[in-house]
């Protein structure tokens, strides 16, 4: 396992029930290997193969309401249910998520690249023509019609690595809609199509934050 730029290895123990790290005992023995990293391009066009669902992570700061379209997104644990974001560090929706310490992550429908591409922009108030509501404890936006799902969160842990922060935040609040979500894959947006999915994962839920 690498932690920061050295490597450091460790192995994860089991004793008496509890999970325990200590410094392996075997590791490679070429170390500078892992310091070389392979080429960016090499590395974005393998990333770019795992398809991905597409997220609105929304929040406010100062200026008012923020958010950022991420693929960066997966769940961490459901005991307690927590997820992560990676954002950069020039994110004004990561600034709005440390200064306010919570953040809501809105799903998007297959029919929103639209929102897609607005929310990867720039533009100094992305909300200015786009329907939302305040979420119950932050206050962060929900985009309650063009979703598949939302959920609030607070933030639990904020982790630098190299240009980017890990946002670890515990779920407060979540809703599942019926639609079919928009995907990401090898740089453009899609749907699914061939797996004929309707994206219902069960019986919708319209308690909690929407
Ligand atoms: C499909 C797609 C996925 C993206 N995923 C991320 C991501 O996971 N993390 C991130 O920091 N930026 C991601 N971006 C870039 C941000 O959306 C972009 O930098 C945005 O302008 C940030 O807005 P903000 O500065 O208002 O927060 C993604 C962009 C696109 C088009």
């Amino acid at each position: 396992m690498l932690v920061d730029d050295s490597p450091i290895w460790i192995r994860l123990l089991h004793a008496g029930g509890q999970m325990r790290v200590e410094p392996a005992t075997v590791a490679p023995t070429d170390r500078s290997a892992l310091h070389t990293p392979v080429d960016g391009e090499r590395f974005r066009s393998a990333l770019s193969c795992f398809a991905s669902g597409v997220a609105v992570v929304t929040s406010v700061d100062g200026a008012g309401p923020c958010g950022a379209t991420t693929t960066a997104l997966c769940s961490v644990s459901d005991r307690p249910p927590s997820l992560l974001v990676c954002l950069n560090s020039s994110s004004r929706t990561l600034s709005g998520i440390t200064e306010t310490g919570g953040f809501v992550i809105n799903v998007l429908r297959a029919d929103r690249e639209g929102l897609g591409r607005h929310f990867a922009g720039k533009a100094p108030d992305k909300f200015a023509d786009v329907t939302w509501r305040r979420s119950g404890r932050f206050g962060a936006p929900v985009l309650a019609g063009d979703v598949v799902a939302h959920a609030e969160c607070a933030v639990r842990q904020i982790t630098a690595l190299a240009d980017h922060y890990i946002v670890v935040g515990l779920v407060l609040d979540a809703w599942t809609g019926g639609e079919s979500p928009l995907l990401y894959y090898r740089r453009e947006f899609g749907q699914f199509g061939q797996f004929g999915v309707s994206g219902d994962p069960g019986p919708a839920d319209h308690g909690g934050v929407r």
